[in-house]
Parts: C-alpha cells; structure tokens; sequence
C-alpha cells in the first residue's frame, strides 16, 4: 500500500552533494526535500537520524531461481531478501529451468515481478538454453525491455558467436553481460588455482581463465563498438586490464562482488563448500587490489551474484557443492566497510545505485518492463520515491536463520557487520521499516 511518509533527521545522499534533510513523499513520489518541513497529511513519521538516506540500490546480479529453481528461491523470497538489503530494483539472471531466453519467459519473470516487493528487471540469454551454440531471439526480448543479455553461469566459449553476438547487439542497442570464465583453463577446478589448492588436494580455477576471456571480450567490443559489461571481475589482473580499456574509449563497465572484496581463497582450506563459488575466492594480493579501485572510485558495480542454493546442493564434498554464495541482504554493509565505513555516502550509493541503474537503464520509469519506477535518482521533489535509509552505527550479526531468502548458504555466518538497512521504501510504500520486511 502506498502511504504518505516522511524521512527525518536523515542525511541525504545526492551525486554531487551531501544535505541534513527530511524527505516527504506523497502518492508514490518525493514531494519534497528540505530542513524541517512540514509532514504530509496522515504521513507515517520515519526516524533516520544518524542515517544515510539514498536512492534505493540496484544489484546488477541476483538469481532469483525461479522458473525451475523455486527450492533455492522464488521472485517473491528473493525480492524480500532484496528489500531487506535496501534494493528497490534487482535484474534477474536468466540461468533458469528453462532459460530466459525467449520473450514468453521474458514475460513470465516480468509478470512474476509485478507481485513482488521490489523492481525486478530481466536479463535475457546471449544463446538458447544458455547452451553456447545459438543466439537467442534477442530482439524479441528486447521488445519486452530487456537491455542486459548474459549466459551467466558460464561464459560464451566461442569467440566467433560472442563477436555475431556483439554484432547483434550493437544493432539492437542492448548491453551484453559476460561471465568471464573460460572453460578450456577452468576446467573442473573449484577454488583459486595455486599452492594452497595443491595442498589442499582440490583442483584449482585459474585466474588466467578469466583474465582471457576480459581480454578477448575487450578485443571484441573494441571491433565491434558494442557495450559490454563484465561480470563479477575477481583478479587484479582482470581490473587492470579493464582500466585500460576504459582509458583507451572502449564502451565497458564491470563490477565486483561483496565475497570477492572480502572474502580470501584461505577459506577453501575449511572445505566447507559455503565458499565455493564461480569465479573462486582469490588471494589477498587481489582482494587489496579490487578493493583500493573501489575507494578510487574506479568500480562501475557492487553486484552481489545472489546464488541461492538448497542444502541438498551445497552439503556436498566441496569438488561436488553447487558454486554460489547468497549476498542480497549484507551487500550495502559489506560494502560500506570495504570503503572503509567512512566518507559522506556518496561512493557507496554510487556503486550501490546509480550506476548500477545506468548501466541497466532503470534510471527512467519503463511501461515496457511492467510499469517499473526510475531507480538511482537524486533525491528530488518530482522522482519516483525508491529509497533506501543505511545505519551505518548498527552492528547486526548475520544468523543465516533469520534470513529472508529461501536458502542458507550465506559464507558471513556469525559475522558482525559494519551497518544496516533501517528502512527501505519503494514505489512511495515503506517495505521495510526498522529493519523488518513489512510484506
Ligand atoms: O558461483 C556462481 N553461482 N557463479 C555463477 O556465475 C552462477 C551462480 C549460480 O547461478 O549459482
């Protein structure tokens, strides 16, 4: 239900400046953003002293498993993870059972969508069945306002097809999505390839992969002028290379997951397979390095590749356990405290939200994509009210039953993080309020 609300006594985080500010919204809208202003008519009266107040976050990555994967999450589960995270929109990946690869399931995950507590965009497959062999009907889906395609899951092995795919894209003026992994190198490797797999006995997955296919997809965009985005980046090498590109004109952006600023390979050593996940956890020599790009403002993305997944799949011998790791409801304070749980909030909400948004296109409101609002806007009279208030003084320890997500596989369990979402507001309704989900 839409209510009037009115934001107090928080700091309002725009691009370019940070104001003490309440923020009254009315009708689904921010009527306005000032000093001490007068409340709405029966407005519900928010606290956000000691608060961040930004535009909602956008994850550029979640799987919301469903069609075919409703054990591990559905649309509804995963977007009230996502509202507790202080998301207002989410692009869903397409590795469903079948794929999104066409626009009647295109239109199943929109419709699924339309019920659920936040914004869900769609991801479109690059190939049918994400089987790397033939390109998907991208047109149609773009029709429904698909703007990002991605295999994800795996990478486009071959280089001619990602070339016709980039060629097909450019046209349709889309955003083709890459998970970096080459499989000739990955093989069947489950953690970071190097000393401590060999000691460990498990069979490695080498930076290398990944870095050859950033390579080769940068070598591609550049021939063929397409926009490219790369998916959760994890080697220094990978943002070196990226940073190049960009330097150099090419039309990319890549971003970096919360696991992979925080989390080091030496957590394979437990074997407990909570810490596997595709690209693998790498060294610390990588995590410094994607971490100093992040305080340098050089991160297009904070993408959390929410990878729900059942215990039946996860509790396996960590050569066997299903990759992925849930990030949804802990990204907004892993991130604050990879920045350092310090600066005025803009960076955060840079890489949270308004790029994210860009990079999507969700920074306009979309009849296409079923009536969604505008996403990573600047806290202006006029916008559509996606908001989301950060506590960074809350210290909240991650209990994986208490999560709103179907599944359990979170690797923060028992972690005492550095923030928390108070209150998150979508579509001028308030869907979390004091930290709980109110649908
Ligand atoms: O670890 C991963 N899990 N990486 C991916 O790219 C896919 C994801 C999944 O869908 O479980």
């Amino acid at each position: 239900m839409v209510e009037n609300l009115i934001v107090r006594g928080g700091t309002v985080v725009r691009s370019s400046e940070v104001v003490s500010a309440d923020v009254a919204i009315v009708d689904g809208r921010i009527l306005e953003v000032g000093s001490q202003i007068a409340a709405p008519t029966g407005a519900i009266e928010l606290d956000a002293t000691g608060c961040l107040v930004g535009p909602g976050l956008v994850d550029l990555h979640t799987h919301l498993r469903e069609p075919g994967g409703e054990e591990a999450e559905t649309v509804e589960t995963g977007c009230r993870a996502g509202a507790l995270g202080g998301y207002s929109a989410v692009v869903a990946m397409p590795n469903t059972i079948p794929a999104i690869d066409s626009a009647a399931v295109v239109a199943q995950v929109i419709a699924l969508g339309q019920a659920a507590a936040i914004d869900v965009a769609v991801a479109g497959a690059i190939t049918v069945g994400r089987a790397g062999q033939i390109l998907s009907p991208m047109a149609e889906m773009a029709s429904l306002g698909v703007t990002i395609f991605t295999d994800d899951g795996n990478g486009v092995q071959d280089a001619g097809l990602m070339l016709r795919a980039m060629q097909y894209a450019r046209g349709l003026g889309v955003t083709l999505a890459e998970h970096c992994e080459d499989e000739s190198l990955a093989g069947s490797g489950c953690m970071n390839a190097g000393s401590l797999a060999s000691r460990l006995g498990l069979p490695g997955r080498s930076g290398l992969s990944e870095e050859i296919m950033v390579a080769r997809d940068l070598a591609l965009a550049e021939a063929t002028g397409c926009s490219l985005h790369l998916l959760h980046l994890s080697t220094a090498r990978s943002l070196e290379l990226c940073l190049a590109a960009k330097a150099k004109g090419i039309d990319v952006t890549f971003e970096v997951t919360p696991h992979h600023l925080h989390l080091p390979e030496e957590l394979c050593a437990s074997y407990d397979p909570v810490f596997k996940v595709h690209p693998p956890l790498r060294t610390k020599a990588d995590i410094d390095a994607l971490v100093a790009a992040l305080i340098a403002g050089q991160i297009d993305a904070v993408a959390t590749d929410h990878a729900p997944h059942p215990a039946q799949a996860k509790d396996r011998p960590f050569d066997q356990a299903a990759p992925g790791m849930l990030g949804l409801e802990h990204a907004a304070a892993l991130t604050w405290e990879a920045l350092g749980a310090e600066g005025d909030g803009r960076m955060l909400f840079e890489v949270l939200s308004r790029r994210p948004a860009r990079i999507a296109r969700l920074t306009e409101a979309s009849e296409r994509r079923g009536g969604q609002s505008a996403h990573g806007g600047e806290l202006m009279a006029g916008e559509d009210a996606n908001l989301c208030i950060f506590d960074p003084s809350r210290r909240p320890i991650v209990d994986p039953a208490a999560l709103a997500s179907r599944s359990r596989n979170t690797p923060y369990a028992g972690r005492t993080l550095t923030g928390g979402i108070r209150h998150t507001i979508v579509r001028g309704e308030l869907i979390v309020r004091e930290s709980e989900a109110q649908r």
